[in-house]
């Protein structure tokens, strides 16, 4: 028996893989390598596939029969809220087309478990702070919208009665299990801010007058090794047949402003770090960070890691030579 991870070869995916061989489950890959990295997979069973494609149905059933797979976990998607707000409809095709399609398969091999990975966003500016789950899902771009329906289907595959499920809203994820599962691709703010310092530029903090104890936007950041972790929890407590909540937070419980990342990355990178401050950038919740009490409750599980090592370790990869990729 195995686990199916679509987008095993992401940043994320990477360290989810990691988190399941590690204790020894046996892991299938799917991903469509555009943003995957195949020395990622080195080793695995892994297949290139396209889950928005007409054939996916049906070339994902083959591989959940192939290899006896009794669980996914379901990352693979777009994520960069700017382009989601540029290619709507293209998201909803990738992120919401795919996980339809990654259902219907399942429900035809009969697989019935699922991690769906969702996002911090479904809650735009909707919630408390800390955010709950019960609280108002008011995504804010079509990122997070599309999360939202994603949620929303993966409820009414479960009421349909064949599938065990929990959606992990991922808070704002950062660091490096190892230098080479380091994120590479500088959409966030960790990677974007050591990008810059290693061409001699200002970091950028975008907005300064938000209501927060600095002014500058605040988020729960919280360490891939940690979330990965999670994820192996939440297959343990499915495969155990234990009764879930639909949707689950993962972050620290810790906000940390704009200013106080940058200050850690001048501790941990030596690098001054004297900010530009620029306008607010659109879309920016001022606060964000989560209420963790549920899944501690659920799962025993909390973060290990805070900011000083999440900085560390992405420090660390991302100055590690880069294979090809
Ligand atoms: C963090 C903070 C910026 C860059 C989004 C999604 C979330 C998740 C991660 C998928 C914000 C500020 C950033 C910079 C800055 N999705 N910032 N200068 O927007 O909180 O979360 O991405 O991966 O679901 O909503 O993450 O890292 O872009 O920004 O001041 O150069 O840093 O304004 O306040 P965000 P982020």
């Amino acid at each position: 028996m195995s686990v199916l991870v679509t987008g095993g070869a992401g940043y994320i995916g990477g360290h989810v893989v990691a988190g399941l061989t590690s204790r020894g489950e046996s892991v299938v890959v799917i991903d469509d390598l555009s943003t995957g990295v195949p020395e990622r997979v080195a080793g695995l069973v892994f297949s290139v596939c396209d889950l928005a494609s007409d054939d996916a149905p049906a070339q994902v059933e083959a591989i959940l029969r192939e290899h006896d797979v009794r669980a996914v976990v379901h990352l693979a998607a777009k994520k960069q809220v700017g382009e989601s707000a540029q290619r709507p409809a293209w998201y909803y095709r990738e992120n919401v087309g795919g996980l339809a399609n990654l259902l219907l398969a399942m429900e035809s091999a009969r697989v019935s478990n699922l991690v769906f990975s969702s996002s911090a966003a479904v809650y735009g500016n909707g919630t408390g702070v800390p955010a709950r789950e019960s609280d108002a899902a008011d995504p804010i771009n079509p990122y997070g919208r599309t999360k939202l329906a994603g949620e929303w289907m993966v409820r009414d595959a479960v009421r349909a009665g064949w599938l065990r499920a929990v959606s992990l809203r991922y808070f704002n994820v950062a660091g490096a299990g190892n230098d080479l599962s380091a994120d590479r691709f500088a959409t966030n703010l960790v990677p974007i801010v050591f990008e810059r310092l290693i061409a001699g530029e200002a970091p950028r903090v975008f907005g300064d007058d938000y209501p927060t104890p600095d002014g500058t936007c605040v988020r729960d950041y919280v360490h891939v090794v940690d979330l990965a972790d999670a994820h192996v929890a939440v297959l343990d407590a499915l495969s155990a047949g234990r009764a879930m909540p639909a949707e689950l937070n993962v972050g620290t419980g810790v906000g940390r402003s704009v200013l106080e990342v940058l200050e850690m990355i001048r501790d941990v990178t030596g690098h001054a770090t004297t900010p530009a401050i620029e306008p607010r950038r659109i879309g920016d919740p001022a606060a964000l960070v989560a209420d963790s009490s549920l899944i501690h409750a659920e799962l025993g599980w909390s973060a290990k890691f805070g900011l000083r090592e999440i900085i560390t370790s992405a420090w660390s990869g991302f100055r590690a030579p880069r294979v090809s990729g």
